[in-house]
């Protein structure tokens, strides 16, 4: 990776802003926001495994508080943290059945955050890679009022921003306002996100192809076929390699990286797929596209499903140009001879 410009991320989306006459500054101020909000959960990840061992002798954690399941750490972390800037008008949290109106007591804003707060947690306990996913969009309804749940339900190609915070062997914040991808990593010495992953652009094609292969007795056809083909063919004279983490966050962020494909698809069990339209595949379908990838649910572009409901799921491939072009294909054959028999 070159090196980048000595960059930090508030100082970046101030620069951003500059370039877009339109914005008004506040895009910057809640993005900062946002990740302070990163920093401290990323500090309570960092010693999730000390947290049994702290709990066992009956300390509380640093906050004074009872430790609780991270997700929800993570969610009120969140919620505490941005609730009073006065940027947003309403949220939604993957850990919260309907819309979270903002306390009568804050300014109300015209932005909509829609978050997991904690995404791969099944991973914690292994302490393997888990994230932090965030959905930016302009309110729809008349400003001043609370926001509602129609300022939420809109399509992914409407989102200002987008991205995730990555605790990983470093913590990484990676967001794109549509102009680019950008990934910051946090120093720990002087917590500061600085600039590490300049405009990342994912590769056009790529050997590495993403899927929980549990499923497969689930699977329709076509994407058995495509499989298939990658398991008796090589790319750039060598094999495809399957990797699978289990965590959307690191598993995307590998792919926009490296290249090839990610993949939850629909299959006979779960027609559409295991993850969450609003929080998980519309912002990593706005990062993939913006690096230059592509982002469907089998048949049409992710970011142009019309939501219906704040926690529907949906079937996704996502990554390098060409491989979503490949299984597109093999799943519109798929249909074509369903169609015909
Ligand atoms: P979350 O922890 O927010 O519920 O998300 C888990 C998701 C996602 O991170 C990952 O891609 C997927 O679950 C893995 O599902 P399987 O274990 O079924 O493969
Ligand atoms: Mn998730
Ligand atoms: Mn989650």
């Amino acid at each position: 990776m070159k090196p980048t410009r000595f960059m930090t991320l508030n100082r970046h989306i101030l620069e951003g802003e500059k370039m877009h006459p339109e914005a008004t500054g506040e895009l910057s101020a809640l993005l900062s926001q946002l990740s302070m909000a990163a920093k401290v959960i990323s500090l309570e990840v960092n010693k999730a495994g000390l947290v049994d061992i702290l709990g066992f002798t009956g300390d509380s954690n640093v906050h004074g508080e009872q430790v609780k399941k991270l997700d929800m750490f993570a969610h009120e972390i969140l919620i505490r943290a941005m609730d009073h800037g006065g940027h947003f008008c309403v949220m939604a949290s993957e850990e919260e059945e309907d819309i979270i109106r903002i306390p009568q007591k804050h300014k109300i804003g015209k932005y909509v955050l829609l978050f997991d707060p904690l995404d791969g947690s099944s991973n914690i306990d292994a302490n393997v890679s888990i994230g932090t996913i965030f959905s930016i969009l302009k309110r729809v309804t008349p400003d001043g009022k609370p926001g509602t749940i129609e300022d939420c339900l809109q399509e992914g190609y409407k989102q200002v921003a987008a991205g995730y915070v990555l605790y990983g062997s470093s913590t990484m914040l990676v967001y794109t306002t549509g102009h680019g991808v950008y990934g910051f990593t946090l120093d720990p010495a002087f917590g500061e996100f600085l600039l590490s992953h300049d405009n990342i652009q994912i590769p056009e094609n790529g050997r590495i192809y993403s899927i929980n292969e549990g499923n497969y007795l689930y699977w329709h056809n076509g994407l058995k076929k495509y499989i298939k083909y990658l398991q008796s063919n090589t790319y750039d004279d060598k094999p495809y390699q399957a990797r699978y983490i289990g965590s959307m966050v690191a598993d995307v962020h590998r792919t926009l990286l490296y290249g090839g494909i990610f993949m939850y698809p629909a299959d006979k069990r779960n027609p559409n797929g295991k993850l969450r339209l609003m929080y998980e595949c519309n912002p990593m379908s706005f990062l993939i596209e913006s690096a230059g990838g592509r982002a469907i649910d089998g048949k049409r572009r992710i970011l142009e499903i019309v939501p219906k409901d704040l926690h529907q799921r949906t079937p996704i491939y996502l990554g390098s140009k060409k491989c979503v072009d490949l299984i597109e294909s093999y799943l519109k054959e798929d249909e074509e001879n369903k169609g015909g028999n």
